[in-house]
């Protein structure tokens, strides 16, 4: 059986890549989901961090919440699932701000966006890419190298999703993460994220959380839990070790080529030179 054509993959909605199992009604109902106001949402560009982020967030509560896939993932009768939810519901979403259900919003929902570096998220996305069914074929790093910079990715333009998440960076309802952070110093990101929950977490708790988040201790018990496809945030693979494959800074020094990072970094200059960041 030859592979699935793009067409067959990838459908456009506002101008925006989307597998196809974000269904087009799905899409277009986000506009009227009901948020409540104790939501929380966790917020990233594919590969930027989001099962790290959500691991941390949701051992971070003691009492019981629910991770949910990403909102804009599966079929009109998904939004019908999360209304059912009882309990307090952590949800992911790789949507850009604008795309983002209004009523989030209008509650101040808290939100956590990650981000990390791009070039490091285009290396990590291309691998993902790689090994997917449920993406559109690439041949070459180059070829995906191309079609990153133009925004031909899954969930658009990284410096436009950027961009439109990074205008709220200083709504007291949403904490910008960045993922070199992480690595740097888990433990104060932890605290940092705890704070901004409004959780009351013992330092030893944080340490405990870090322990159990290093990327090792992730991968192993992605192993230990591969039967179970639905143990993931992921709603695009089944394969666990295609989310939890590194887990490093500087990976894309061992991809881009001098004139690929050439390209990037004018690229990324003139895209970003309205961002404060
Ligand atoms: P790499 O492909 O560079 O390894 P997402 O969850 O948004 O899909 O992001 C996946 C990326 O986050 C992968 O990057 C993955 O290895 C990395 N990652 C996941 N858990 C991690 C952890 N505990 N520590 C560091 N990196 C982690």
């Amino acid at each position: 059986m030859s592979n699935p054509s793009e067409a067959e993959l990838i459908h456009m909605f506002k101008g925006i890549a989307f597998t196809i199992r974000s269904s087009p009604e799905l899409l277009k109902s986000l506009d009227t989901f009901d948020a409540r106001e104790d939501d929380v949402l966790l917020v990233s560009y594919p590969k930027s961090g989001t099962h790290w982020l959500a691991g941390v967030t949701a051992k971070l509560y003691n009492t019981q919440v629910t991770l949910t896939s990403p909102i804009e993932f599966g079929d009109i009768s998904k939004l019908e699932e999360l209304n059912k939810l009882s309990s307090k519901r952590i949800i992911p979403t790789h949507l850009d701000y604008n795309m983002l259900p209004p009523n989030f919003k209008k509650k101040k929902c808290k939100m956590i966006y990650i981000s990390r570096n791009p070039k490091d998220t285009a290396v990590s996305m291309y691998h993902y890419y790689r090994d997917n069914p449920n993406l559109p074929t690439v041949d070459t790093w180059t070829a995906f190298f191309d079609l990153f910079v133009k925004g031909d990715v899954v969930c658009g333009s990284w410096f436009d999703h950027f961009l439109s998440w990074e205008e709220h960076a200083n709504d007291k309802n949403i904490l910008f993460l960045f993922y070199e952070d992480m690595k740097k110093d888990l433990p104060k990101i932890v605290k940092e994220i705890s704070l901004f929950l409004g959780l009351n977490v013992s330092d030893n708790d944080i340490q405990d959380i870090c322990k159990k988040s290093s990327f090792s201790e992730m991968k192993s018990n992605t192993e230990k839990e591969n039967s179970d496809p639905s143990h993931t945030v992921c709603a695009l693979t089944s394969n666990r070790r295609l989310i939890f494959r590194k887990g490093a800074v500087g990976d894309w020094k061992n991809h881009f080529t001098p004139k690929q990072n050439r390209r990037f970094e004018e690229i990324f200059n003139e895209k970003m030179k309205l961002s404060k960041m």
